[in-house]
C-alpha cells in the first residue's frame, strides 16, 4: 500500500510543469469548489492514482487538484474517505504520503463540524488548535514504514504555532470570526446523541465531526506541519432546536464558502516560500 504514495508521486510531479506545491490542502465537505481559485491548475483523478481511495460522499469529489494560490504552490485533496463509510483507518495513507512526496512541508485540513460553543452562529469558522480522537483507531496501525516516519510519534503541539498565528493574523486583517478550540473525532454517520455532547463538553471539545484526527496523525508522522480550519455549520446535538442532517451540513458549508476563500487565499499567501 505504502509504496503507491512514490508511485502517485512520480506521476504527479512528471506532470506539473514546474509547479512545486509546498501546501498540502485536504477539502472538507462544501469546499471541494476552492479549486476553482486555483491558478494554473492541474487535476488528477483519484482513479488514476494507485492506493487513492473513492469518496463516496455528496459534497466529496475524488481529485488532487494542484496549482497555486496567492503565490503559493499548493496541492488540494478534493474529496477525503471517512471511517464511517467502512474504510479502514489507514485510507488517507497513501494521500497525506504522496504530499509529503511531491515536497509538501505543510498540511491545511478543512471539514465541516458541529460547534459545542454555543455563541456560534452557524457558518462561523474556528481554527483547531487540538484535537481528540475518538475514532476507535488509528492511521498509523499496523507494520511501521519507517521511510515515512518512526514507530511512536509524540502529537504535542500537533497544530502548528506559527500556522496558528499567521492564520489568526489573516483572519483579523479580514475582519473574519475565527473561532479557535478542540476538535473531536467521531466516527458517524449518526450525529451525535446530546448526552454524547454532553460528555465532549466535559472532556475540553469545542466541534465535533466525522474525519480530519486520521489524516493530522498521517501528516504528523511524515513530518508535516499541519493547520486545521472547521466551519461550524450547526449547533451541535441537543445545543439548538435545528434538525441536523448533511443537507444542512452543506447548506452552511456553502454561505462560509466565500470567507473560507478569502481567509485561505491570505493565509497561504503568508506561506509562499519565495519570499
Ligand atoms: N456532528 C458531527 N459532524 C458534523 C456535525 C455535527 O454536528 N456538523 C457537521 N459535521
Amino acid at each position: 500500500m505504502t509504496d503507491a504514495a512514490f508511485t502517485c508521486a512520480e506521476k504527479i510531479t512528471n506532470a506539473l510543469n514546474g509547479l512545486k506545491p509546498k501546501v498540502g490542502l485536504v477539502l472538507g465537505s462544501g469546499l471541494g469548489d476552492f479549486v476553482d481559485q486555483l491558478e494554473d491548475a492541474r487535476a488528477f483523478d483519484y482513479t488514476d492514482l494507485p492506493g487513492f481511495p473513492q469518496p463516496g460522499v455528496e459534497g466529496h469529489s475524488g481529485r488532487l487538484v494542484a496549482g497555486r494560490v496567492n503565490g503559493t504552490d499548493v496541492a488540494c485533496l478534493q474529496g477525503r474517505v471517512h471511517v464511517y463509510e467502512g474504510q479502514p483507518f489507514q485510507a488517507m495513507q497513501t494521500p497525506i504520503r504522496t504530499l509529503k512526496q511531491i515536497g509538501c512541508d505543510t498540511l491545511l485540513v478543512t471539514n465541516a463540524a458541529g460547534s459545542l460553543m454555543t455563541d456560534v452562529t452557524p457558518g462561523d469558522l474556528m481554527m483547531i488548535i487540538d484535537h481528540i480522537n475518538l475514532l476507535g483507531g488509528n492511521p498509523l496501525m499496523g507494520d511501521n514504514d519507517e521511510r515515512f516516519g518512526p514507530r511512536f510519534i509524540g502529537m504535542d503541539g500537533a497544530y502548528d504555532a506559527d500556522l496558528q498565528a499567521a492564520m489568526r493574523n489573516a483572519a483579523k486583517d479580514l475582519d473574519i470570526t475565527l473561532w479557535e478550540g478542540v476538535y473531536l473525532a467521531y466516527t458517524g454517520p449518526s450525529f451525535e446523541t446530546p448526552a454524547e455532547i454532553r460528555a465532549f463538553r466535559t472532556w475540553g471539545a469545542d466541534a465535533v465531526g466525522m474525519s480530519t484526527a486520521p489524516e493530522v496523525i498521517l501528516a504528523r508522522h511524515c513530518g508535516l506541519r499541519v493547520a486545521g480550519l472547521s466551519i461550524l455549520t450547526n449547533l451541535a446535538a441537543g445545543l439548538s432546536d435545528m434538525e441536523l442532517s448533511h443537507d444542512q451540513t452543506l447548506h452552511y458549508a456553502a454561505l462560509a464558502a466565500k470567507n473560507v476563500e478569502r481567509l485561505l487565499h491570505a493565509f497561504l499567501g503568508t506561506l509562499n516560500h519565495d519570499q
